[in-house]
């Protein structure tokens, strides 16, 4: 399978509009070496065709096919390589997207839980507003291991697993999760077995989190945040990562400590990074540290053959 990085940081993108922490600015001005990034989002394609998945559909969509020249195959007047889009939160920086997918001139398949499409229905109805221009055609994720696959993309299939996460605010459990708030998702090619497991917000790794990785060739996951308490320090935001779902990557029980207990072979990889954290700056020690466990940050544009 073929996947591109179309966007690799959190919500509110890098820099955000409206942020002049070290690395915003640094970023801005030149400063700091780190490359800007659009928010959270991957496209998936087989080995052979043109048509792919789109997984979360970000804010930043529409320049992300600009960029990606793959997403335009233009077989026809009226043309998309997107043949579904698979969500694995309904929070705002992986569902605005959508409204952006409205000119289809068919329904859009779009597969999500029933957690996440109840929110994207009510507290932010994305799939009502939607249903006014090309319309939805929702298949449920099942929670229960078992596999689903996306029409006109033959040789892929998806299993999702339960994460331990965060509903959107606007989401009645916000503050009493229930499971599929959010996902992870092993995406397995059926011909050459190989398998990435992608879960960009991810809070906690319980043991079945951590077969799932273990399973995989390679890991795409949560790169958020460094430290838990990298947005109260900085000043800029009063939750900790942890609180908001995020596993941050330095410390005890962080991320790399769990990154490292992977088999020898298992390429890691970390996306959805907060424009606050300092493993953007190419020059830091974070940066450095990374580097030394063999973890790679996700970077806009980077494909991975699998
Ligand atoms: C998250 O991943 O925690 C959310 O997307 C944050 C946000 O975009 O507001
Ligand atoms: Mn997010
Ligand atoms: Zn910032």
């Amino acid at each position: 399978m073929r996947i591109t990085v179309l966007g690799s940081a959190a919500g509110g993108g890098f820099p955000q509009w409206n942020c002049n922490c070290r690395n915003c600015a640094g970023v801005r001005s030149g400063t700091v070496r780190a490359r800007p990034r659009t928010q959270s989002s991957i496209f998936v394609r087989p080995d052979e065709g043109d048509d792919g998945v789109l997984f979360n559909a970000s804010p930043d969509i529409l320049e992300q096919i600009r960029s990606n020249p793959a997403l335009q195959p233009a077989r026809a007047l009226r043309d998309s390589a997107i043949a579904g889009v698979v969500l694995i939160d309904g929070q705002v920086d992986h569902a605005t997207g959508l409204f952006m997918l409205r000119e289809r001139t068919k329904p859009l398949p779009l597969w999500c839980t029933d957690p996440v499409s109840e929110d994207l229905s009510q507290g932010n109805p994305v799939l009502r507003v939607l249903s006014h221009y090309c319309g939805v055609a929702r298949h449920a994720i099942a929670l229960d291991g078992s596999a689903f696959e996306v029409p006109g993309v033959s040789g892929l299939d998806f299993r999702a697993l339960a994460l331990t996460g965060k509903a959107a605010p606007y989401s009645p459990h916000r503050d009493d999760p229930v499971a599929g708030d959010n996902i992870g998702i092993t995406i397995r090619d059926r011909k050459s077995g190989r398998s990435v497991f992608y879960a960009p917000g991810l809070g906690a790794i319980t043991p079945p989190v951590f077969d799932a990785m273990a399973s995989a060739d390679a890991v795409m996951v949560d790169g958020t945040f460094w430290t838990d308490d990298e947005m109260v320090r900085l000043g800029v935001g009063t939750k900790r990562a942890r609180e908001i779902g995020h596993l941050p990557q330095s410390g005890e029980g962080g991320m790399i400590e769990w990154l490292a207990r992977l088999p020898a072979g298992t390429r890691r990889m970390l996306i959805h990074i907060n424009n606050t954290n300092p493993i953007l700056d190419e020059d830091s020690d974070e940066h450095a540290a990374l580097r030394r466990a063999d973890i790679e940050p996700c970077e806009d544009g980077m494909t991975l053959q699998l």
